[in-house]
């Protein structure tokens, strides 16, 4: 492989859910830096209109889908819509989260429960099942899942988010298994706190809970997982597969 095209995504087509904000429309920004055709895909049209706008004028290798992960007519004509524009899918970012009710256990209501695993892990499901059948029609892909320290450590108060976390991690592995003798291979990172407006659903205490726990004394930023998505989502990710990548300040070791 000629030097210039390490980590390349030249021409590949990449959705990424979530992609309006925070750390999805991190990952879209640098997998468009590095050749790719993205595919912004969130329940927040308008505000992808505008990352969009932002990030690629012209947005001529860019597309927004307006989908909501937990719906599966959604998701299954986000696949048809991606296909059309651009006659295929390379890679999949299951990157589109919510930090659910932050309060004890014994609060959380049945709704509550039922609304983190509907978008958490639910919609990861949906995304998959989704985009496989091309996948597995070309004998390519690569799907990188966001999941979280909390789903290998469990946080206080986020119980749910946690479970749903854990259950991403568990799910990457399964799929990875299953699929990567047809040259699709599927991991997930666990980022500790990154700072993205999913830190506005969360108490004060509770971030500053969370930072306390990393070593390196600050939180995250979008691009840093960005670049390890990059890594995940390109033909140099040859022999890593199921694995669960930590992005966490130190604070996860093993
Ligand atoms: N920020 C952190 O500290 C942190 C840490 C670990 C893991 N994560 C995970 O990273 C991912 C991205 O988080 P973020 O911090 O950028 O969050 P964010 O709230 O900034 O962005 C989330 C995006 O997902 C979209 N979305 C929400 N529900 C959706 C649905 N049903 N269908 C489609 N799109 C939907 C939102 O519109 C938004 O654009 C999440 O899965 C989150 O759990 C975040």
């Amino acid at each position: 492989m000629p030097a210039d095209s390490f980590y390349s995504l030249q021409d590949k087509v990449a959705i990424i859910t979530g992609a309006a904000r925070g750390i999805g429309a991190a990952i879209a920004e640098r997998l468009l830096r590095a050749g790719a055709r993205v595919v912004f895909a969130d329940i927040d049209e308008r505000e992808a209109q505008r990352t969009v706008a932002e990030l690629e004028a012209g947005g001529k290798r860019s597309l927004v889908v307006a989908v909501d992960v937990t719906q599966r007519v959604q998701t299954e004509a986000m696949a048809r819509q991606v296909v059309e524009r651009f006659g295929t899918i390379d890679i999949l970012v299951n990157n589109a989260g919510i930090a659910g009710p932050n309060k004890p256990l014994v609060e959380v209501s049945e709704e509550e429960w039922d609304g983190v695993c509907d978008i958490n892990l639910k919609g990861v499901f949906l995304c998959c099942q989704a985009v496989l059948p091309v996948m597995l029609k070309n004998r390519y892909g690569r799907i990188v899942n966001i999941a979280s320290i909390a789903g290998k450590e469990g946080n206080p108060n986020l119980t749910p988010y946690s479970a749903t976390k854990a259950g991403v991690i568990c799910l990457t592995k399964a799929l990875a298994k299953e699929v990567c003798t047809q040259g699709i291979y599927v991991n997930c990172l666990t980022p500790a706190v990154i700072e993205t407006p999913i830190l506005k659903q969360v108490t004060q205490q509770q971030i500053d809970y969370m930072t306390s726990r990393i070593p390196m004394g600050r939180v995250g930023k979008p691009a840093e997982v960005a670049a390890l998505v990059h890594f995940l989502a390109s033909d140099d990710c040859s022999f890593t597969n199921g694995a669960c990548v930590d992005i966490s300040g130190g604070r996860a070791t093993y």
